[in-house]
């Protein structure tokens, strides 16, 4: 059995990380760590978890085996330096550092620790994810030729409600186009997808973006990507889709697009097919994101020494500086006033 701690027990560990590692085989969810004593009690006591820490020392020193970072991605870092300084394997959410030299700092850290530093690309894990895998393959739709990801949502809507019930700026989403906005934050997932799938890297790529709000970066964004095996890699993403409707909608799609067929995923649809000259193959539909097969993963990687499935460090890093050059450039040209 394995120990593990978990730092930041903010939404998504709540909701994710922390009810799957109580259900995974192999795992123990030792102790938690958060520097706001409010939100560590209320996770001890929702999740049943005695040893909670708001000393982040006397967290990793407390006997863990590993450590799980569900923090708001600028203090991943400093969580990173902190538990590789104390010997422990790690589990990273996305995006696994705010840019390049930081998803590289972590990564040389872990491999001079000789500690495993994963990133917690959690959509790889999914059931209709991992067919999409085994189907490019073993060549299902012939070459992979042409992949459109979208995701375009509102990211909670504009407004919230404060303490006082008065409609105030939405802080999370706020929050997040401060981390770099949709593409870094959001569209690291697809990125992912698309080299996981494919098994092949991205060697070149552009970006188009558009404001629908006054952010630093462009909140609704396309990023095209270049794959070594001529591959072309389409991801829209946006945080504005529908940002101030009283009713809003997303879309969420991967389509697939190759020499001998196509394969169709839409999350609100609940489809999930493959179209080729045989015919219509429909397949069982599941949900983009999977906490427990990425756990399990973690549970076998701590187990063997490795892992042939979870995302690596270098996996957060590629994400990383794609998505982070690719707004960055956005930004640029948007400050010089180039038409955008
Ligand atoms: N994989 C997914 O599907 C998914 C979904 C949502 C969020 N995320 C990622 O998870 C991370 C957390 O997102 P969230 O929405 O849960 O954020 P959040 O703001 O809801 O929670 C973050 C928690 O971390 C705590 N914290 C602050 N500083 C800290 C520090 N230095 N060390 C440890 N903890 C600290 C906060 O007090 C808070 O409890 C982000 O990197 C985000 O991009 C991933």
């Amino acid at each position: 059995m394995k120990r593990i701690g978990l730092m930041g027990c903010g939404t998504v560990a709540n909701y994710g990380h922390l009810p799957t590692i109580l259900e995974t085989p192999g795992l123990q969810l030792a102790a938690l760590f958060d520097p706001d004593a409010g939100r560590l009690r209320a996770a001890q006591e929702k999740f049943g978890i005695a040893d909670g820490y708001t000393d982040a020392e006397a967290f990793l020193a407390s006997g863990l085996d590993a450590v799980t970072i569900t923090s708001p991605a600028p203090c991943h870092i400093g969580n990173v330096r902190d538990a590789l300084r104390h010997g422990k394997d790690i589990l990273c959410e996305k995006p696994l550092g705010m840019d390049e030299a930081e998803c590289a700092e972590m990564a040389d850290l872990a491999r001079a620790a000789g500690k495993m530093l994963f990133t917690g690309f959690d959509y790889r894990f999914s059931p209709a994810s991992l067919k999409i895998r085994e189907l490019i393959r073993a060549g299902a739709i012939g070459e992979a030729r042409s992949l459109r990801l979208i995701y375009i949502w509102n990211n909670h809507g504009k407004y919230q409600r404060d303490a006082a019930g008065n409609l105030v700026l939405n802080e999370r989403r706020v929050g997040r186009m401060l981390e770099g906005g949709p593409m870094v934050d959001c569209g690291v997932h697809q990125i992912d997808l698309a080299r996981f799938w494919l098994g092949s890297e991205v060697t070149g790529w552009q970006a188009a973006g558009a404001w629908l709000d006054a952010y630093d970066a462009p909140d609704h964004m396309y990023l095209h990507m270049d794959h070594a095996s001529g591959a072309h890699t389409m991801v829209e993403i946006s945080y504005s889709y529908c940002y101030t409707a009283k009713e809003p909608i997303n879309q969420f799609v991967y389509e697939l697009i190759g020499t001998e067929g196509v394969i169709r995923y839409d999350r609100n649809a609940k489809l999930f097919e493959m179209r080729t000259a045989a015919g219509t193959t429909v397949m069982p539909f599941s949900p983009e994101k999977n906490f427990a097969g990425m756990y399990q993963a973690f549970a076998d990687a701590l187990e063997t020494g490795s892992s042939d499935t979870l995302p690596t460090a270098e996996d957060g890093l590629v994400a990383a500086r794609i998505s982070r050059s690719a707004t960055d450039t956005l930004i640029a040209k948007h400050r010089e006033g180039a038409p955008r």
